[in-house]
């Protein structure tokens, strides 16, 4: 009997495609070529179903140049890649990767904050460039991390894998805005307090964004609100470009608006403001927050789990368009 054809859309672990490949007829791009959407929806055509990350828009378009798509499985906890409503329309299964890359995410939330705060990068190039020719009383000074006031704006659960960490291991003041307000256990044990968008930017210190990318979030950080924080606080973003105004930060961090930030994603990644390459109080780092081998192995194995689920018996394991699986 011939395998259901499948597309892996980006190069994964060479032991995630042999999983695949006891199941199905896979093409895959372990070359990692770069695809235009045209190449893509092309790659598409005749497959049931794809390995996706978060670098490969499915919208419309695409789904409509390939009828014989049933799933597409994100690498990726975010999925704004995905075109969801259309792909719900034409009865197409998202899955997303939750959960395996928390820790290691709020571990990196963590890094970038203490390396902004505490201006490593910059030091480190000084360094390098062979700056260093003695000791000053100032010389590269940041901002304290423990004791001070932690913002995280999103409370999901690596928004609350953060919280745990500045609270009880570096004696933080938690506070937080959400959609919703966590429930009164999760909230202390988080040891976190819920308070308005505007309570938030005022008192954080340090305000770590990690809520998902939509419309409603598009520049929920731009002038006004980098206004509205304090002098001394360091902005760090982990969630998505686009729900910070880059051009707006990088204006901002010249002007020492705010002392510094931290970003491991930007609006049109993999292109980055040209502003903000030329500020010295910002850390860069390319998409890497959910970058440790264990990790990566998870995600793109739980991608390949919900593939392997969802064709072989319609059990996928973490499905986002529920409404589809009535259907099918
Ligand atoms: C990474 O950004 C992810 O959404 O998993």
């Amino acid at each position: 009997m011939n395998k259901p054809k499948i597309l892996v859309a980006r190069a994964v672990f060479p032991e995630t495609l042999a999983r695949l490949q006891q199941h199905f007829d896979v093409e895959a791009n372990q070359a990692d070529e770069p695809w235009s959407a045209a190449r893509l929806t092309d790659k598409l055509k005749g497959k049931v179903g794809a390995l996706t990350t978060g670098s490969d828009r499915i919208d419309d378009t695409v789904l409509a140049a390939c009828p014989s798509l049933r799933i597409c499985a994100n690498m990726a906890v975010g999925y704004n890649n995905f075109d969801i409503n259309a792909m719900t329309a034409r009865g197409v299964l998202a899955t997303n990767a939750p959960d395996v890359l928390t820790e290691t995410t709020a571990d990196f939330g963590f890094a970038l904050l203490m390396a902004t705060a505490r201006r490593m990068t910059e030091s480190e190039h000084f360094l390098r460039a062979g700056h260093w020719t003695t000791w000053r009383y100032d010389m590269f000074a940041g901002v304290d991390v423990h004791g001070t006031t932690l913002g995280i704006l999103g409370m999901g659960r690596i928004g609350q894998g953060i919280a745990k960490r500045g609270a009880h291991g570096f004696g933080m003041k938690v506070i937080y805005h959400n959609r919703s307000r966590l429930e009164p256990a999760l909230e202390a044990e988080c040891a976190a307090r819920y308070v308005g968008k505007e309570e938030l930017l005022r008192h954080a210190d340090h305000l770590v964004l990690v809520l998902p990318y939509s419309a409603a979030s598009h520049h929920s950080i731009g002038a006004a609100e980098l206004a509205r924080m304090k002098p001394t606080a360091t902005l760090i973003n982990i969630a998505r470009g686009g729900i910070v105004d880059d051009a707006a930060l990088a204006l901002a961090l010249r002007e020492r608006r705010i002392a510094a930030a931290g970003l491991d994603v930007f609006e049109g990644e993999p292109r980055v403001h040209p502003d903000l390459l030329t500020v010295p109080n910002v850390v860069l780092t390319p998409h890497i927050a959910s970058a440790t081998i264990p990790t990566r192995l998870a995600m793109a194995n739980l991608a390949a789990d919900n593939l392997i689920g969802f064709l072989t018996q319609k059990k996928p394991l973490t499905p986002l368009n529920i409404e589809v699986l009535a259907t099918k």
